[in-house]
């Protein structure tokens, strides 16, 4: 049987479009990431941009927003059935809404998945949003083709999910089982640049000022344990505050969560490290100068 040879492969992109999604941010991220590390663990996984960007070995990925999980356990178990079902699926607007409406709790799970990616697909920018009572409510959206069912892309992200851990739970369950030398990475949803800019609904909960903070007090926890912790969040005064004192790097995202074009554009991000020897400054040779951070001032 012919080796196994991942380096070989062509990288498998995001088989979700999602929001706040960090393929663009890549490059930078990886001049950011532990030189080594054990565990990898990544647990608002979202798209799972970094995760296939790294193919890491031994990961756990978790989420909870339980249909997300569900369709990366399909995808990881059974990917040729999610194939077959995605292949049904048409880009129409009536048929869009009859797949909306439907209640796929109880069906299998290369349905329940194959819906999910469906509406993802074929959905408004890719949004993902529930209302109230938990239900998908985003509108049909309008593209050229969109491509729903891009079968060598799911087998090759099949390929690299196999022997990851998928967990539905919330962060802290979840990233509280890593021990030093493993690695965490936090992509949460982002503190609002402003009020009104909230955008807070993955999951039916919202992510409220008390999960920052209890974000916050959690990567200071596996700091301390030697876990290697890396975050990223906008770059905002709340931010500054929650990480004073751990390596912040400046970086700009393109956003297009707003549906008004006009106001779409580069954002100021930021990515927050824990004390541990970073890739891209051993390619720099130099270790990059930290900002002051203590309770910095919002910028103009
Ligand atoms: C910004 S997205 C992650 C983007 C992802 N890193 C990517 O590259 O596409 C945030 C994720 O956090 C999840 N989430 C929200 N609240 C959570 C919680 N309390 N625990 C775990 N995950 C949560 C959402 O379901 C969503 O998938």
């Amino acid at each position: 049987m012919a080796k196994c040879d991942r380096s070989r492969r062509a990288v498998p992109r995001p088989f979700l479009k999602w929001v706040g999604g960090k393929r663009q941010l890549l490059p930078e991220l990886e001049a950011l990431l532990p030189r080594r590390f054990d565990h990898y663990f990544e647990p608002f996984v979202g798209g799972a941009a970094l995760f296939f960007h790294l193919q890491p070995d031994n990961a756990t990925l978790s989420d909870a927003n339980a249909e997300l999980v569900d369709c990366y356990t399909a995808v990881r178990d059974g990917v040729d059935a999610l194939v077959r079902e995605l292949r049904r699926h048409v880009y129409d607007q009536d048929y869009y809404y009859a797949m909306r409406a439907w209640d796929s709790a109880g069906a299998p799970l290369h349905q329940r998945a194959g819906r999910t990616i469906y509406l993802n697909r074929t959905g408004f920018n890719g949004l993902y949003r529930v209302n109230r009572s938990g239900k998908f409510n985003v509108p049909f959206g309008r593209y050229t083709n969109p491509v729903i069912c891009d079968e060598e892309n799911l087998q090759g992200c099949s390929r690299v999910l196999q022997g990851v851990a998928l967990v539905h739970e919330d962060f802290e369950a979840a990233a509280d089982r890593a021990r030093a030398g493993d690695f965490v990475y936090f992509d949460p949803p982002y503190v609002p640049l402003t009020p009104t800019a909230s955008f807070t609904s993955y999951v039916a909960d919202g992510f409220g000022l008390a999960d920052q903070e209890r974000l916050a007090a959690l990567f200071r926890r596996l700091s301390e344990r030697g876990v290697q912790v890396m975050l990223s969040n906008s770059d905002t005064p709340l931010v500054r505050e929650l990480y004073a004192g751990f390596h912040l790097e400046e970086v700009q995202a393109r956003r297009n969560v707003n549906a008004k074009a006009s106001k779409r554009g580069a954002v100021g991000e930021l990515v927050v490290c824990s004390d541990y020897p970073r890739r891209g400054a051993a390619a720099r040779g130099v270790v990059r100068a930290m900002r002051p951070i203590s309770r910095v001032q919002a910028r103009p």
